[in-house]
């Protein structure tokens, strides 16, 4: 008898202990691994393609849309979704070249799509780098839709408050106020654009940095101080990526300061992820590995980055742990 009870308790006592500290135990098994240089695949095996992504989270689902490049030179813009920023489902093509918008062109160069969303008109809003074959355009487009995956439809597009317009991203602040930030008037400037309430159209212009050519800009904002990624402007090639801050997105941005290696880990910047957990927030820095060797082949590169007060610390890692319950991150095991 004593032999079947004894067994018998211990199980039942680490059982007990385990649900006790069910919590504990759950987050033993919550770190996910991301291993940077592949390839991202779909559950169908499918090449995800969503270059130059921008993001949105919508409760535990991070959406991202992005460059279709299998047509490298006609780009189209997908949707995709997943949980883990590892296991990305297709959702749909948003917007397909020459189709979605055919008075716009039907070979146009569609890049650096992002995704917002507004609470007040509750409309997901996709603004991009909408160009010409040789660059010559340097215009804007903006699509919108009630639903994340519904159908997208033109707003606007042209050149933001007649400013020549190309490589773009767009930033929302904590009172809601939206921007679509881009690299303006042949590549010399950066130009702030206050968005309308209802973010479809362009109200405001600032020029920052100007005539610093900077391309890919990337803001992030921890609590009153905004941190702004950009590269320099050398096509597809990697060059140096710089950090400056401000506690103003109009003015007083800090000079241009030198992070990580001389060419970025072979990135240029794409967005500022917020993993915001139960313990701590980690930030994750999102760049695109161009022409790996082509492409459509091109990588999506993820690492964790951590800010000081005036600089921050932007070291690649090929592989890392994220705790996206926590937001706590990790080296490898
Ligand atoms: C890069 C830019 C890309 C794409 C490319 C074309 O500078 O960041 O988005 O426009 O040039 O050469």
């Amino acid at each position: 008898m004593k032999h079947i009870i004894l067994p018998v308790l211990i199980v039942a006592m680490t059982l007990t202990s385990c649900s006790a500290s069910k919590i504990f135990c759950n987050q033993q098994n919550e770190w996910t691994t991301i291993t940077n240089g592949n390839l991202w695949l779909t559950k169908n095996g499918d090449t995800v393609q969503a270059h130059a992504p921008g993001f949105l989270k919508i409760k535990e689902t991070w959406y991202m849309i992005g460059e279709d490049r299998s047509r490298e030179w006609r780009p189209d813009v997908n949707l995709y979704s997943s949980k883990d920023l590892q296991n990305w489902t297709f959702e749909k093509k948003i917007i397909e070249n020459g189709v979605t918008s055919p008075e716009l062109g039907t070979r146009r160069m569609i890049e650096r799509a992002k995704l917002l969303y507004n609470k007040k008109t509750k409309r997901y809003v996709v603004w991009c780098h909408w160009e010409s074959s040789n660059y010559g355009a340097s215009e804007a487009a903006c699509f919108s839709s009630d639903k994340i995956d519904g159908t997208y439809r033109l707003e606007w597009s042209g050149r933001p408050l007649g400013i020549k317009s190309r490589d773009c991203n767009v930033f929302v602040d904590t009172d809601g106020t939206a921007y679509f930030i881009s690299t303006t008037e042949e590549n010399q400037h950066l130009g702030l654009f206050r968005l309308s309430e209802d973010y479809l159209s362009v109200v405001e212009h600032t020029r920052l940095f100007p005539w610093q050519r900077r391309e890919a800009p990337a803001i992030v904002k921890l609590g009153n101080k905004y941190f702004m990624f950009s590269s320099a402007c050398t096509g597809w090639a990697p060059n140096q990526c710089k950090l400056s801050w401000s506690e103003n997105l109009k003015e007083g941005w800090s000079p241009l300061e030198n992070i990580g290696d001389n060419k970025a880990f072979r990135t240029q910047p794409a967005a500022i992820l917020e993993i915001k957990g139960t313990k701590t927030t980690t930030f994750l820095y999102v760049g695109d590995r161009w022409k790996d060797p082509n492409l459509a082949q091109s990588k999506t590169i993820i690492f964790p980055v951590s800010f000081t007060e005036t600089s921050c610390d932007f070291q690649y890692r090929n592989s890392f742990e994220i705790n996206f319950k926590t937001g706590e991150w990790r080296e490898e095991k």
